[in-house]
This record gives structure tokens, sequence and C-alpha cells, in this order.
């Protein structure tokens, strides 16, 4: 089976050329597998057609898949935008059972059955792509506990963010960073994995995919997230460069870019084939998404959805945020899930994942992936 890829990489020919027996996107959306419909772009891109195939893949992941995964050939029909299972996208990795962002989380997540890691993506001080959700290192490193850092504690500069004393990532080289270890930032999860790991890179994260994906003959897929663009195109720290050049060739699985900042979105439109997906929230209860649906639909191919929104507006099954979002031809993915911050009407964590997927949810972000699977295998049965 093909994943819905329109080009394949040729690796030893290190080219990529046209299929003509590449699926219609009708076809790839028939396909049985949840990554049947993360292939190419779901929309023509004017600089894709200008540029031509060959750059087309120098900046994607032109990925050729012929596997297929044994849970979804028992599938007939979800509610989502292509009719096919929604992914499980393991949030920071699998980050309720190790520090969040550290490879070790991402390997798990994967043993576990994630389809797709996401890195937070920060920069360091000579501009190198690094996974931490925040541009502040004191909750997830051992920075504090490190005299000869001491010094580098000072006020965020940073007048769109909170203020705050902290040590900040773009104060750090790549190889000050990779001094320091990663903590489990989250009150009541296990810190038996403290002081173990180091802050990977985004290249680091990007191999981890390829050599699981190897191991388990199946795609890994990648959902990095722009952390603060704006902030960092102030201080003179380019994102988009560093992070088409990392993506440039990865072909273990889909690729969706995600960000809060529409702005980045739209500039790289034209630069990648990557899914482009726009963070959306609610900015006071029940009052929609702080960006309009129809806006989005311009740009981007999906959304990012805090899970409140499942349920706005109200209709009598829910679900009509994602009718509203999939009538745009944007797929949703939800976040975030949580076992250990379920909603108190919630018996069991697994069972908070049902209406969303009841619902039409493309796919779920959780720091939790091994119960996201779990819910899926349930909801899928008949
Ligand atoms: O990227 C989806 C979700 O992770 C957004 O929230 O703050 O956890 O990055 P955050
Ligand atoms: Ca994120």
């Amino acid at each position: 089976m093909d994943f819905g890829a329109v080009f394949h990489v040729q690796p030893q020919a290190g080219r990529c050329v046209s299929r003509p027996d590449a699926p219609s996107r009708l076809e790839r959306r028939q396909m049985a597998s949840p990554f049947a419909a993360f292939g190419a772009g779901a929309r023509a891109r004017p600089f894709v057609a200008m540029a031509g195939i060959a750059a087309a893949c120098l900046l994607t992941g032109c990925a050729s898949f012929e596997r297929e995964e044994p849970m979804n050939r028992a599938m007939t029909a979800w509610p989502t935008l292509d009719g096919k299972a929604p992914i499980v996208i393991a949030h920071r990795g699998a980050s309720g059972e190790r520090p969040e962002h550290t490879l070790a989380a991402y390997a798990l997540a994967i043993d576990e059955g994630a389809d797709v890691i996401e890195p937070d993506l920060v920069l360091t001080k000579d501009g190198v792509l690094v996974a931490r959700h925040d541009r502040y290192l004191s909750t997830t490193t051992d920075v504090a506990d490190r005299p000869e850092f001491a010094s580098r504690r000072r006020p965020n500069d940073d007048p769109a963010d909170g203020p705050r004393e902290d040590w900040w990532v773009e104060d750090f080289t790549l190889a000050e960073l990779k001094t320091l270890r990663a903590r489990q930032p989250f009150p009541g999860r296990s810190k038996a994995f403290d002081d173990l790991y180091e802050v990977p890179t985004f290249e680091e994260v990007l191999d981890l995919a390829r050599r699981k994906s190897k191991e388990k003959s199946r795609p890994v897929g990648v959902y990095p997230e722009t952390k603060h663009p704006g902030f960092f195109a102030s201080i003179g720290r380019d994102f988009e460069r560093p992070l088409l050049e990392a993506l440039a060739g990865f072909s273990a699985g889909p690729v969706f870019i995600q960000s809060f900042e529409p702005e980045i979105l739209k500039r790289l439109r034209n630069q990648t084939q990557a899914r482009l997906v726009q963070l959306v929230f609610e900015e006071t209860p029940g009052a929609g998404p702080n960006i309009p649906l129809a806006d989005i639909a311009a740009y981007a191919d999906g959304v990012g959805a805090a899970k409140a929104l499942l349920n706005h507006p109200a209709d009598d099954i829910g679900g009509g945020f994602v009718r509203a979002a999939h009538a745009q031809g944007l797929f949703v993915h939800f976040w975030t899930f949580r076992d250990d911050a379920p909603p108190a009407a919630t018996a069991h964590p697994a069972d908070e994942y049902a209406p969303y997927f009841a619902g039409g949810a493309d796919g779920v972000f959780s720091d939790f992936p091994a119960t996201a699977i779990a819910a899926r295998v349930k909801a899928a049965r008949p």
C-alpha cells in the first residue's frame, strides 16, 4: 500500500520521480490505514507547481510506504475526514511515563503503538532546533542545580509572555544544553527517570523515528510544533530554514507542522508539502475557536484543537465543531489527553476518548499513548 505520497524517494539515486500509478486523493481516502490521507498536501500549492516535483521532494518527506497496520484492515468506516482510523499522536513522547521530550519518551511512545511523535521545538543560542515545550529550562532540566550556569538566571525578555525569572534556551549553546539532564515536570508522575536523558535535537528525534520505523516495519510520523517563532525571529533566530532542512528527505512517516502563530504557517505553505496545522483554543468558555475555521482553511490542512472545542457549537449529538472543520476540508486533532487528569465524570482514562472518536476526531494528542491506542481499538469494535 502506498500511504498517499504522490512521489517516491529513490534513496539510491537520491532523487524523486513522479508515480504514474499514484492513487488519487479519493483513492487515498479509501485506503485502510490512518496514514492513508497524510502523504502529499491536501490541496494544490502554487509554489510546488512552479518549483516542480524535485524541489517538493527535497523540502518534505516524499515517503513511500508499502505497509499496513493489521488493526486497520478490520476497519470499516470512521467519522473522520477521510473515513480512516484517527491517528494517535504521542504528546511530548510518552510524557506521562518518562520525562517529556526525551528520546526515551519518544521511543516508549512508538513501542506503545503511537503513529506519530510530537516534539515541541525551540532554538539554542547557536540556532539549533531542540525539543522543549518552553523557552525556560528550570521545570524540565537540572539547570537550577548547576552552579556553572547560576549567573544566567534572568527575567524573561519576551514582552508577549508573562514575567518570569529563569534560564532561557536561547542563552545556551547546544554543547552547553547537552550537559543538562531532563526531569519530569508534572507533580504526581514518576521521577524515577530523572537526570538520565539529554535534551535531544530535532535531528536526533528524526533519526529516532527513522530507526524505530525500520525496527517496527511501519511508518512513524513526526509532528513538530514551532514554539514562539515570532519571538525567535525578533532576536534574529530563524525557524523555517533549520526546520525545512531537517525535514528534507524525511520519509519514515507523515509530517505535520503545527503552530499557535498563523504567520509561520502562512510562510511555510509555499515551501513544504508537510501538513500544516493551526493550533486553536477558546479564549473564553463557549466562545469557539480563537481563529475562524474559514480563515484557517486558506493556509492550513488541519486544526489542532483544545478538547473543549469538541462540543462547540453544541448540537444534539456533539461533534459540531468537527463537522464544521471537516466542511472546510480541515482535519481535527484534539489535545491533550492525560490519564492523570481525566474529566471528573470519566470512570477510566480510556473512556475520555470515546466521544472524540465518535465525534469524528482525526487524531488525538496523548501523554499516555498506550491508553489512546487501547481506546481506539475499543472504538473500532463493531
Ligand atoms: O501541540 C498540541 C498541544 O501540545 C498544544 O499545547 O502547550 O502542550 O504544546 P502544548
Ligand atoms: Ca505541543
